[in-house]
This record gives structure tokens, sequence and C-alpha cells, in this order.
């Protein structure tokens, strides 16, 4: 089967295209340098990137697969959960797409994709669910932050996320209470690999707590109190370093913690993490340390992956199309709240 797949939910215009599990070609259009000027993605902005640039990316990727239009079987793109405006897009060209082709199109799970992407790999890209099991896996990024059981492919439930503040919107509230660009999650992740994790005590927010919930603004708000205590540290170059590595240590500590106990209480032998949050070093390290000890399996998303991509929506999106798990409709309206079951 040869697929067309598009996302849009947020600051990533980007198409792909997939053939039988495997990633033919994937373009993504980051908007993130508009968006910086304002420390923020600006939905509207956000909004009218896509209508410029989906139909460039999609007449890219299909260039670059070496596919003709109507060699696709089927088109796909993300449904939700994203920023309306942004998500109507992607929807609405691909639903387009797949009317003039007359053929099937399949709305997909933003979190659905990302939960699915560690099992793709390789150059080129391809999905592996030859060496699938059932695993505990965390979706960390900057709008959510999730450990999910997943029981047996396609087969999951929501243990917890956060109740305020997402693991990325921690790291951007944060870098820019000390004066970093937006997004700062890859910048302190830089700064911080010279800096001392141990150098200031910050709180490690629901560590203690039972639940599989997390909760990061306290954290954000004891680095905004530490700063107007200490207001000289983050214009020192060092010290900026032993504060970015410092509030890393606290973000990575609780995702760690929480996400190896949710694997032994689940009995699970395999971890996997993915989303933007995911590409930290710290985290993969720490991750890696902690599942060798306890003698689980990791798989991290490749780094391309990490963050939002329209390869993962198709792979999902062929997979649920061949096993027959999915209604396909022309008539798909987004979902900008979705939450995955
Ligand atoms: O998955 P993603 O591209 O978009 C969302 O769905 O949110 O994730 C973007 C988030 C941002 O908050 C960004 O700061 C964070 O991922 N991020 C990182 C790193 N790279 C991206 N955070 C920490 N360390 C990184 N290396
Ligand atoms: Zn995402």
């Amino acid at each position: 089967m040869t697929l067309l797949a598009f996302e849009t939910s947020c600051d990533e215009t980007s198409a792909a295209v997939v053939r039988d599990g495997c990633v033919l070609a994937s373009v993504v259009s980051s908007q993130i340098k508009l968006h910086s000027e304002y420390g923020g993605v600006v939905p509207e902005l956000a909004t009218r990137e896509h209508l410029r640039n989906l139909l460039p990316v999609a007449r890219a990727v299909l260039r670059e697969a070496g596919v003709e239009a109507g060699e696709v079987d089927a088109v796909a793109a993300t449904q939700g959960p994203g920023l309306p405006n942004a998500l109507m897009i992607g929807l609405k060209a691909a639903q387009g797409v797949a009317f003039a082709l007359g053929r099937p199109f399949l709305g997909v799970h933003h979190h659905e994709a990302h939960l699915y992407s560690p099992w793709i790999s390789g150059t080129p890209p391809r999905a592996d669910f030859g060496d699938f099991q059932p695993n505990i896996a965390l979706i960390v990024s900057g709008g959510h932050t999730m450990l999910i059981h997943v029981a047996a492919e396609l087969r999951h439930q929501v243990l917890g996320s956060t109740l305020d503040d997402a693991a990325g919107e921690c790291f951007d509230k944060t870098g820019k209470l000390l004066g970093l660009p937006y997004p700062a999650g890859p910048e302190i992740d830089r700064l911080a690999r010279q800096g001392n994790p141990r150098a200031f005590e910050f709180p490690r927010p629901m560590l203690a707590d039972a639940s599989d919930d997390f909760s990061f603004s306290g954290l954000k708000t004891s680095v905004r109190y530490f700063l107007q205590k200490n207001p000289a540290l983050a214009d020192e170059a060092g010290s900026l370093r032993d504060l970015c590595a410092s509030v890393q240590a606290a973000i990575v500590e609780v995702l760690t913690a929480k996400t190896l106990r949710a694997a032994c209480r689940a009995r699970v032998r395999c971890v996997t993490a993915s989303g933007g949050v995911s590409c930290n070093s710290a985290l993969r390290e720490q991750l890696a340390a902690g599942c060798r000890s306890a003698g689980l399996t990791l798989r991290l998303a490749e780094r391309e992956l990490c963050t939002d991509n329209a390869a993962m929506i198709g792979i999902l999106a062929e997979r649920k199309l061949l096993r027959g798990t999915a209604a396909t409709s022309l008539d798909a309206e987004i979902e900008p709240g979705w939450t995955l079951a």
C-alpha cells in the first residue's frame, strides 16, 4: 500500500509517503523561527504558515519519494488533538486529495502516532513491529506528558498525565525566565552539558506520589522565586549552565523514576519514549541507565521522529488500514481535544 500522510497539529507542516511499513520520504517544514520572535506558538500565524506551506510540502514529498499522486492508495492526516485551525488545514487538504483520487481517508490520533514512533527506525526509516512487546510508553512534548500502558499492539490505556504544565512547557517557560530563546528545551539541554546538576536544589514535583500523574508548574514557580532572590545568577555564563543543569535534572529525575516505576508495576519488560522532550540527552541517558539496571529493553524514538512529523502518522495509518482496525471516512472532523483512551 502507498499512503500519503499529513501532520499540521501545531507548528510543523509535514507530509510523508509510506509504503509497506517503509517511509519513502518525509518532509517537515518547521515554523520555529517565526514563533520564536513571540516566545511561543501563535495559533493564527501557525494556521497561515500551514496554508502557505502545505501544498509545496506535499509536492516535495511526492517528488522525493518518486511517487505520482495517482499511485497513492490511501490518505491520512492528524485528526487531533492540536490547534483547531492548524488541524483543519491538514485534515481538509488530505480529505480533498482522497476525494479527488477516489481513495480512502483515515484520521489519526496525534498521541497514538507518537506512541508507536519508537518502533520506526533505520535508513530509510521502517516500522519494526516484529520486535513489538508490551511496554510502558512515556510521551513527553511541549503539550503533553503521559504514561501509557501498551498491553498489545493498538491496545493501550493511559495511566497518567500532567495535571498542569507539560514537561516541554516547563523547559520552555523556565528557559524564558533564564533569558533563553524559544523553544528553550534544546538550549537548556546544550548548556546543561557543561553545568553541574547538583549546583542548585529544585523540587521534584510528584516524585513521591503513588499516581502516574505529573505536575510541573510548581517547579517553574520555584525557579521564578529563586531568580527573584538571586537575580545575577542567570547573567553569568557559569551559573547559567549550572541553573540549566539543575532544572533539567529535576525534570528528568521525575520523568525517569515515574516511568520505571510504572514499568515495574505493570510487569512489562520494555519502556519506550517519544515526543519532542525525548530528544533530551540527559533523559535519554537516564532512561537507558535505569532500564539497564532494571533489566528492561528501552526503545527511544529516533531524534528526527521525536518531534512532530507525518511519517509516524503514515506508519500508524497504514498499520490500521492493513489490520482493518479503523473506519475510514471522508467526513471525519477535527478533534481538537480528543483524549487517548
Ligand atoms: O513534540 P513537539 O515537537 O511538539 C509538541 O507536540 O509539543 O515538542 C516540542 C517540545 C518543546 O517544548 C521543546 O522545548 C521540547 O520539545 N524539546 C526539548 C528538546 N528538544 C525539544 N526539551 C528538552 N531537551 C531537548 N533536547
Ligand atoms: Zn507531538
